[in-house]
């Protein structure tokens, strides 16, 4: 009793490090929908009714167990300390600067990325890789979860819909609850059903090829092509093929890399862009930063869906 209490107590008072429960769960929903044959059936048998064989009841998993003893290990792998200054305009991500000899959420991913396809380990094992994979392809994408500065803004007082929270809290879960409330009568199915017809009908159809191309869209387009095309295939490919994964084991992979500098982007242009004492739930900020937290959730839940589907199927399957 005293155990649960105090565990109790602690996740209540420790600064929240992720997107709370509704973004993952919207990535992980979203991505169910975008499984190829061999990825579902896996993800259902490795998931099964523990999880309503989805990956959306799954995502938030990671969060749950991170503050356990057992798994407390585990907390440096939701972030990347990005050491940039967002704040004088200058974002990067470089994974020998900012992960260097440490583990990080690069390293995790190329981590989850070897065991979940490893026949030889225990289901067990494999579901908890899944599990992991499900929830840092999300971490990835939150733009506070790939900055150093103020601790990923955990140490920034913020405002909103007029109560006091922290700039980390505000992205993880207070501007999405407003947003919920706001557009999508307060439910989870309703958003990821949006997001999902954007995705195949919608004003992201047209992206979406981008999404999986593992190009950084802040690089000249001279600078993409042919050199980068099917990159989520090449880094499987060359991740899987390493007999013993050392602890440089994300060196093979570019597209964690690029999803990475994606997101801290947005700490320069989106994140820090506001007046002290500014309601970061209602008015200009808040109408600035739906789009980008719509836009990051939709996109790593497809290209969680696109890594899922090189992994079982050897290809995304996706346009
Ligand atoms: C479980 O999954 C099924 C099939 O996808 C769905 O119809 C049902 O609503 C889900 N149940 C819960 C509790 O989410
Ligand atoms: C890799 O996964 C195993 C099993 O969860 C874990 O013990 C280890 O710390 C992980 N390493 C990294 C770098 O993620
Ligand atoms: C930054 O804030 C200003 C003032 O509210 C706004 O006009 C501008 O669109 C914002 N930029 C971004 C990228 O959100
Ligand atoms: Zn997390």
């Amino acid at each position: 009793m005293f155990f649960i209490g105090s565990a109790f107590l602690l996740s209540a008072l420790t600064p929240a490090l992720a997107w709370g429960n509704l973004g993952h769960e919207t990535v992980g929903y979203v991505a169910q929908e975008f499984l190829s044959t061999n990825a579902l059936s896996f993800v259902q048998s490795s998931l099964g009714s523990t999880y309503n064989k989805s990956l959306g009841p799954a995502a938030p998993w990671a969060d749950s167990v991170k503050y356990e003893s057992a798994y407390r290990w585990s907390a440096p792998y939701h972030f990347v300390d990005a050491m940039d200054s967002p704040l004088q305009g200058s974002c990067s991500v470089e994974e020998s600067r900012d992960c260097g000899d440490d583990d990080c959420i690069l390293t995790a991913i190329a981590n989850y990325t070897t065991r979940v396809a490893k026949t030889s380990l225990s289901a067990a094992q494999r579901q908890e890789a899944l599990k992991f994979l499900d929830h840092f392809l999300g971490d990835i994408g939150q733009p506070l979860h790939v900055e150093n500065y103020e601790v990923g803004g955990n140490d920034i007082d913020a405002v909103c819909g007029g109560e006091s929270t922290n700039l980390h809290a505000a992205w993880d879960t207070g501007i999405l609850t407003t947003s919920l409330d706001a557009s999508y009568s307060s439910s989870v199915p309703t958003y990821v059903a949006a997001l999902v017809a954007r995705i195949k009908s919608g004003a992201y159809k047209s992206l979406t090829s981008d999404w999986l191309s593992c190009t950084s869209t802040t690089e000249p387009v001279s600078k993409r092509g042919l050199v980068r095309e099917a990159s989520i295939a090449r880094d499987i490919a060359r991740l899987l093929s390493e007999t013993s994964v050392k602890r440089a084991a994300i060196t093979p992979l570019e597209c964690p890399l690029v999803w990475a500098r994606e997101a801290n982007a947005y700490d320069c242009s989106t994140v820090f862009n506001y007046t002290s004492n500014t309601d970061l739930c209602t008015g200009s900020y808040y109408k600035s930063a739906v789009p980008v937290i719509d836009l990051q959730l939709a996109k790593q839940g497809y290209r969680l869906a696109a890594w899922l589907n090189v992994i079982f199927d050897g290809e995304t399957g996706l346009p």
